[in-house]
């Protein structure tokens, strides 16, 4: 099977399950795992933030940092199109009493910045729940896997500072933004008071995240994460692969974004399929069918008796998300397999 419905199918390196075979092991609840301890070290560092937190999954490192910011009452500003709102359950609602207030998300993954002003425009007045935490998305899933460039993550940052607002940054796939603007990744997380990002996804680690943020509010994330269970014993089995995920995985992933380019730029060319391969920026690809011979859940069921995996979004909406397990043979033939089922 070419799996391309999400680069979290992807499996551990040969580095990675070596690693695992001999990570030193404590228990990390009590802080006592050291291969937990290294990993951690290092991504406050690799993000130059103070402190970072392994959590055991993107989710729950937002639902964790949504939490610590705010209390009850107060707002989750966040896009439209947001995982946390999309994807997350309502967890921070269900488990947080906080109350989403939802900006509309422009096509490349900003806000509308109206809305966001008004949004953050908010009087003392006991008629309004105050603003607890805004979040911003980079690369931005639904969006297409589109980047906010620096110059947006420091114009969000003041802007909120203004108000006094913290700016959470879920950085699923932070590194794939640093790699698609060729900077380093500190360039954009110098620009939010915390963030989250996943080792699991095109990193290629099996499980884990990392919160970051400063050490004061990273002490106060560790007791949210074990309330919520998120405590892990041994967890130096997960952490001994994000330490290779970090120092290995990164710069590889312009491949996975050279392979959506050139799916992208190919399937721009197939009748049936509507899709500007220029709003491609990562590795993630989301376009339209128009095929009037098929559902978008028919076509997706078509393409898997050829052997190929694709996701659908919702509406017209299919994805394909290039990953560690793709390989350029893998793109040319998911490929065929689409122009076949399209031209059945
Ligand atoms: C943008 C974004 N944020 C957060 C998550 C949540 O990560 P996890 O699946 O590890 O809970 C995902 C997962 O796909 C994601 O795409």
């Amino acid at each position: 099977m070419i799996d391309l419905r999400s680069d979290t199918v992807t499996l551990p390196s040969p580095a990675m399950h070596a690693a695992i075979a001999e990570a030193e092991l404590g228990d990390d609840v009590y802080g006592e795992d050291p291969t937990v301890n290294r990993l951690e070290a290092l991504a406050a560092q690799k993000v130059g933030h103070e402190a970072a937190l392994l959590v055991p999954s993107g989710t729950m490192g937002n639902l964790i940092a949504l939490l610590t910011h705010g209390t009850r009452g107060q707002r989750v500003i966040a896009g439209s199109e947001c995982h946390i709102y999309h994807y997350e359950a309502g967890g921070a609602s269900a488990l947080g009493g906080l109350v989403y207030h939802l900006v509309p998300n422009l096509p490349d993954g900003r806000l509308d910045p109206t809305a966001l002003q008004a949004a953050l425009d908010w009087y003392d007045d006991p008629h309004h729940a105050p603003p607890g935490v805004l979040c911003l998305e980079n690369t931005h899933n639904r969006c297409g896997g589109a980047v906010l460039p620096v110059d947006y993550l420091a114009h969000v940052h003041a802007l909120a500072h203004a108000h006094d607002v913290p700016l959470h940054l879920d950085g699923a796939r932070i590194f794939n933004a640093a790699v698609a603007l060729n900077v380093d990744v500190t360039a954009l997380t110098q620009h939010v008071d915390t963030l989250l990002f996943c080792l699991s996804k095109g990193l290629a680690a099996p499980v884990g995240s990392l919160l970051a943020g400063p050490q004061a509010f990273i002490d106060r994330a560790r007791r949210v994460r074990k309330m919520l269970g998120g405590g892990m014993r041994q967890a130096g089995i997960i952490a001994a692969a994000g330490i290779v995920a970090l120092n290995e995985m990164v710069d590889r992933l312009a491949e996975d974004h050279a392979h959506a380019q050139l799916l992208a730029r190919e399937l721009a060319t197939i009748p049936g399929i509507n899709l500007d391969p220029v709003r491609v920026q990562s590795n993630i690809i989301i376009f339209k069918l128009t095929s009037s011979r098929y559902t978008p859940a028919q076509f997706v069921a078509a393409l898997r008796e050829q052997g190929v995996l694709l996701g659908t979004m919702g509406g017209p909406l299919v994805r394909a998300v290039t990953h560690y397990g793709i390989s350029g043979d893998d793109v040319q033939a998911a490929l065929a397999a689409v122009r076949a089922v399209l031209a059945a």
